[in-house]
């Protein structure tokens, strides 16, 4: 039987959404491994994290008792087989690479009996449960970026996850500050599925002439009251991962919106990923837009 209530939790990868995710898990008080394979990426998580949470004291949203509390939940291992002794649940944030994700969950399962939720942005939430033994155990996760500071969570049910592991998600949800929507497990799910079809109509209207990249990004943040433009998030998310989950949806069939401009791919060769490599729709320094 999967722990109905969490103490204590693993975070499958150091990238940008595993180390956001982290930070938001210890400020709510529970026990953290962050996960890697890269030592390296869990040092410059940790730090990015010390910094972040350091603020969090300068804005007066938490004390210096606070987050000496948090910091102190916080754990590094560069070992899957640490998080299996110790945890009770599993956030898996590696890559959209459906083997990556299926063997993880596999690997875990064929060990310890807990819950996994996938923060996948748009992989079927079944196909990734289709190679455990314990698909009920399994369950969408997913957080926004950057995730200490986006309220929404999106929970997305596959056909056999239990009803005991939805409640423990949502709670856990809760805990952590977000509202949590439910979702059904489709291509896409209810956020991946508009706003990539947004992001790729965008760079298809660059590629038509339309109007600067400027502009059309003012369309929305002006005309819409969006944050940020399409084509300055793409650049914020990475156009590689954009890239991946759009191949991914254009796979599955469901709309003729998942057509990839080859400008997408064409930037992607030319290493142009956004914030990331400092080069996108947009030119960055230090993860700020110039
Ligand atoms: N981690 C933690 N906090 C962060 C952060 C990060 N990575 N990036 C920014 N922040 C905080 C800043 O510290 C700042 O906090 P303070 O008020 O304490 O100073 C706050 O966010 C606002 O930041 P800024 O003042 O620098 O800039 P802003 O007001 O323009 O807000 C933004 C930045 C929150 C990113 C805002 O532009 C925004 O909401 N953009 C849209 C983001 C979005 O759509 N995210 C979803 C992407 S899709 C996704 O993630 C799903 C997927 O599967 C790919």
């Amino acid at each position: 039987m999967a722990k109905q209530y969490i103490t204590s939790i693993g975070i499958i990868g150091a990238g940008l959404m595993g180390r956001g995710i982290a930070q938001v898990s210890i400020s709510s008080g529970y026990n953290t491994l962050l996960i890697d394979v890269d030592d390296s990426v869990l040092e410059d998580a940790k730090t990015e994290i010390h910094t972040r949470l350091d603020h969090e004291v300068e804005k007066e949203r938490m004390t210096l008792d606070q987050i000496a509390d948090a910091k102190a939940l916080l754990d590094l291992s560069n070992d899957l087989q640490d998080g299996i002794g110790h945890v009770d649940l599993f956030i898996e944030c590696v890559p959209e690479n459906i083997a990556l994700k299926q063997n993880i969950l596999t690997d875990i399962h064929t060990k310890k009996e807990c819950i996994i939720a996938s923060n996948t942005s748009s992989i079927s939430i079944d196909k990734l449960a289709s190679k455990t033994d314990r698909p009920d155990l399994i369950i969408g996760m997913h957080f926004f970026n950057p995730a200490p500071v986006m309220k929404l969570v999106e929970i997305i049910i596959g056909d056999k996850t239990s009803q005991q592991v939805i409640n423990t998600i949502t709670h856990l949800a809760k805990e952590f500050g977000k509202d949590p929507i439910h979702v059904q497990d489709f291509p896409g799910f209810a956020s991946s599925r508009l706003g990539v079809a947004l992001g790729l109509e965008a760079i298809r209207m660059v590629e038509q002439g339309v109007a600067s990249v400027e502009d059309i990004d003012k369309a929305m943040t002006l005309g819409y009251r969006h944050p940020m433009g399409p084509l300055e998030l793409t650049d914020y998310i990475g156009l590689d991962t954009r890239l991946k989950i759009a191949e991914y949806l254009q796979s599955t069939g469901i709309s003729p919106s998942f057509e990839i401009p080859n400008l997408l791919r064409e930037m992607v060769n030319e290493g142009k990923l956004g914030r990331k490599s400092g080069r996108g729709f947009y030119e960055w320094k230090e993860g700020k837009k110039l």
